[in-house]
């Protein structure tokens, strides 16, 4: 199978009331084991790129390793830049083979952020690539963003308004999520979501994905998000991996033998997390 269009991913998913999950990857292992727990599972997965990754990883490479996995694999599998607020370094993805990439203009003024993120829309659909907004603001645990303070979510009207004088293909929305491990589990204000998912018609995306209650989670498929984003609770798996593949004494006999320890655990993580999507294919 072919690389998917998140597009075509994220429409197919709002129709059957779910949402596709995405994971953001840092190397091989990870973008590996993205494919092959969407095999196990039988769901279709979206690999990820932070754009500062690309000091380890280039675009380039990146790209390449996504569409040769997703050529031999039995799932639809869809590769995305994420969070981006420079418009080069969008361009330079797109050129380097990235299908989908998020706008994020989201920490600018609701004007500046309709003009970044529909200038990126423009160039995006020469190429026929798909473009995320962000309306209202997602932040970092890390930065002591306060996930409960209402007046950093996405207001419904705003929503429409974005959706429509950009013409994104599916648009990111704060109502109590954050990125990083949370401190206290997030109350998802799932009235909200109702509320956002009535006045705007293209798929919503959830980000802030590690540590949201499985039920809060149930719940926001149902009533509208399509899309879910999930970065750092896979890479502290990851790191956690590879702290004891690498230390085993299997290592010391057979050093490459920590590889594939490291690649089934994070395979298992991603078939049992794709379990909260149920459009099976
Ligand atoms: P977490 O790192 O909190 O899982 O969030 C990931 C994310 O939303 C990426 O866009």
């Amino acid at each position: 199978m072919a690389l998917e269009r998140v597009k075509d991913l994220l429409d197919a998913a709002e129709k059957e009331h779910t949402s596709v999950i995405a994971f953001d990857a840092c190397d091989y292992n990870t973008i590996y084991a993205c494919i092959k727990g969407a095999e196990t599972a039988r769901r279709p997965v979206i690999v990820m790129l932070y754009p500062a990754m690309r000091e380890l990883f280039s675009f380039r490479a990146f790209a390449a390793a996504v569409k040769d996995l997703a050529r031999g694999a039995s799932v639809p599998v869809g590769l995305h830049l994420d969070h981006c607020s420079d418009l080069t370094t969008i361009v330079e993805a797109i050129r380097d083979g990235f299908t989908s990439v998020m706008a994020d203009g989201s920490a600018l003024p609701l004007e500046e952020n309709i003009a970044f993120t529909k200038s990126v829309v423009e160039i995006a659909r020469i190429f026929d690539v798909d473009v995320e907004g962000e309306i209202g603001h997602v932040g970092q645990v890390a930065g002591g963003f306060d996930y409960q303070n209402a007046d950093t979510f996405t207001r419904p009207d705003e929503a429409a308004l974005f959706a429509e004088r950009t013409g994104v293909a599916s648009v990111a929305v704060a109502f109590g999520s954050c990125h990083g491990m949370y401190k206290a589990a997030p109350n998802l204000d799932l009235e909200r979501l109702a509320e956002i998912d009535r006045t705007v018609n293209i798929p919503l995306v959830l980000h802030g994905g590690s540590g949201i209650p499985t039920d809060q989670l149930e719940q926001a498929f149902r009533m509208g998000i399509n899309k879910f984003n999930v970065g750092t609770e896979f890479f502290l798996l990851n790191a956690k991996l590879c702290r004891e593949a690498y230390t085993s004494d299997e290592m010391q006999k057979t050093p490459f033998a920590g590889v594939a320890e490291i690649r089934k655990g994070l395979t298992e993580y991603i078939a049992e997390k794709l379990k909260l999507c149920t459009m099976s294919v």
